[in-house]
């Protein structure tokens, strides 16, 4: 929503920690809109930015100037993951093998940016539920998508 998420830092603590176990030690790809929103290369993992304008002189990023070329760079780690936002999954999803999906069961309204809709090809392979607690203001589940 106008740059952030819709939820407030550590309101959607489960959410947080599965990105960071997932990605961790991987390459992770994001649109310049993303990075601006985080203002700050994620720790232990290879950033990666995609950008049609100038390099990105922020500690710890490497600069993409297309998706192949993002692609590219990621090849020199064992996983890389499209962390977003809107136009980086739109663009990548014909790209990728599999989808985490952290869904949220509650409707905000005010969105401006949107996870693209997904055609019948990729089937939901699992699923784990959560309840809301004291980390999680919402109940969520952990969903996996691959393309039968
Ligand atoms: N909830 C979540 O899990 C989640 C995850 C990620 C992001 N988000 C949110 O998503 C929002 C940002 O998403 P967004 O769709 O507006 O933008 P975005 O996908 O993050 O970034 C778009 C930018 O990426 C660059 N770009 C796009 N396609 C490109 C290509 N083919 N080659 C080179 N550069 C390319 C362009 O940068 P330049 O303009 O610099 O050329 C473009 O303006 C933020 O609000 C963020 O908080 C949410």
């Amino acid at each position: 929503m106008s740059g952030g998420l819709l939820w407030g830092r550590g309101e959607m603590h489960g959410d947080i920690t599965h990105f960071k176990e997932l990605t961790t030690g991987s390459a992770v790809i994001m649109g310049r809109k993303t990075l601006d929103s985080i203002g700050v290369a994620l720790p232990n993992r290879q950033n990666i930015v995609v950008t049609r304008g100038k390099d990105i002189e922020i500690p710890g990023i490497k600069t993409a100037h297309s998706l192949e070329e993002a692609f590219a760079i990621a090849d020199d780690y064992k996983d890389a993951f499209i962390m977003g936002g809107g136009e980086i999954y739109k663009q990548a999803l014909n790209d990728v093998e599999k989808i985490y999906a952290t869904e949220v069961d509650v409707s905000i309204s005010g969105a401006d940016v949107f996870f693209p809709k997904l055609d019948p090809a990729w089937q939901k392979t699992s699923e784990e539920q959560f309840p809301v607690d004291n980390d999680n203001i919402y109940p969520y589940s952990f969903v996996t998508y691959e393309k039968r």
